[in-house]
């Protein structure tokens, strides 16, 4: 089985909905299956940040987080999408056997039409791009979180329409890997928590940073005394962090009164740091070694590559592209 997935680089530290909706699967991911790969979704990143010197930083930013957090170049294959530009021309294959209907019901695509915001050929595109990033690994599974699972689907309709449309079997059929623990985590606003929001708890800030949004969560107004209702964010977030026993406790005693939301938010607080701490020292260490992590994603793509070319030679082939045979 080949696991495969992708994270946006778009800022500087990856947050607590990105580790628990993605990235910490990641992870647990990379020991049950014998091949895994992860990438950095620079060429995604385009529809939204437009400074070349940002976007090498925030694909930097990811490669740490990602090793920060755990994936290990020895188990999983860590890359830079645009290090294999053939995933440009795959998008263009799958383009020419996507319907227009399938890609305007795109959540994102829907959802910057309906704030009136500008949408370019990219972003109405992003699927199809995402769709190649994943169809050109032959990936069997991809690990993303709950908003990503109309993409994957989409991702199928595509391979099963290239392979229908050239009666071949150029491309595999993924499957959705959604952890079903992963819950949508809420923002320091009691929104999806989300860079676009500024509403985020990053994984990597520093402490003074991660503890003014930890005490920023919204709550409402109830003095200690009062019961409190345990499904409000700020308990959401706090359970990240605790067991199914801590979780149970802590619901009895916000329903029975008694417990202020400034002790929850500092014991927020500090399990937040405790977490992170032991990833934040990696982190560092890889920081301070910018040319290993550079060697990491170029023998990674290296890698990525030598997978890629059977899998486009195919659909060229399928497809009557290049002198047949020979191309
Ligand atoms: P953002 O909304 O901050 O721009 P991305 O869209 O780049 O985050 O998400 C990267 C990954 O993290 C995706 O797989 C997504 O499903 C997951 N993710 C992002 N925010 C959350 C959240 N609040 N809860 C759960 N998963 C999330
Ligand atoms: N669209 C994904 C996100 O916003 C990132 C991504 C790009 C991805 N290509 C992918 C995820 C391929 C999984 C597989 O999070």
């Amino acid at each position: 089985m080949r696991v495969l997935s992708g994270t946006k680089p778009t800022g500087d530290s990856l947050h607590l909905g990105n580790y628990f909706g993605a990235l910490r699967q990641f992870v647990s991911l990379q020991d049950k299956y014998d091949e895994s790969l992860y990438f950095i979704a620079d060429y995604h990143s385009m529809t939204t940040v437009r400074d070349a010197a940002l976007r090498r930083r925030y694909t930097t930013n990811v490669a740490l987080d990602y090793l920060a957090a755990g994936l290990d170049p020895e188990r999983a294959i860590l890359f830079r999408q645009s290090d294999i530009p053939e995933v440009c021309e795959l998008t263009w294959l799958l383009t020419s056997v996507t319907p227009m209907g399938m890609l305007e019901r795109a959540h994102a695509y829907k959802a910057a039409m309906d704030k009136g915001e500008n949408v370019d050929h990219g972003l109405f595109t992003y699927p199809v791009l995402m769709a190649a990033d994943i169809l050109l690994y032959h990936a069997d599974l991809v690990p993303v979180g709950q908003d990503q699972k109309q993409h994957i689907e989409m991702t199928r309709d595509m391979a099963q329409r290239f392979n229908h449309a050239y009666d071949c079997e150029a491309l595999v059929i993924p499957e959705p890997y959604i952890m079903k623990d992963a819950a949508v985590v809420p923002g320091t606003d009691g929104q999806k928590m989300s860079k676009s929001y500024g509403n985020t708890i990053a994984m990597f800030a520093s402490e003074k940073q991660i503890k003014k949004a930890v005490m920023g969560v919204v709550t409402d107004s109830k003095g200690v005394d009062e019961p409190k209702d345990p499904s409000a964010p700020i308990f959401d977030l706090w359970n990240l962090f605790a067991d199914a026993k801590e979780r149970e406790e802590m619901a009895q005693r916000a329903q029975a009164g008694g417990l202020g939301y400034g002790d929850i938010k500092k014991d927020l607080l500090a399990r937040v740091l405790d977490h992170f701490a032991s990833m934040r020292e990696r982190r560092a260490h890889f920081e301070a070694r910018p040319d290993d992590v550079e060697a990491i994603l170029r023998a990674g793509a290296e890698k990525a590559r030598a997978m890629a070319a059977p899998v486009l030679e195919g659909c060229r082939l399928a497809a009557g592209l290049g002198v047949n045979g020979l191309a």
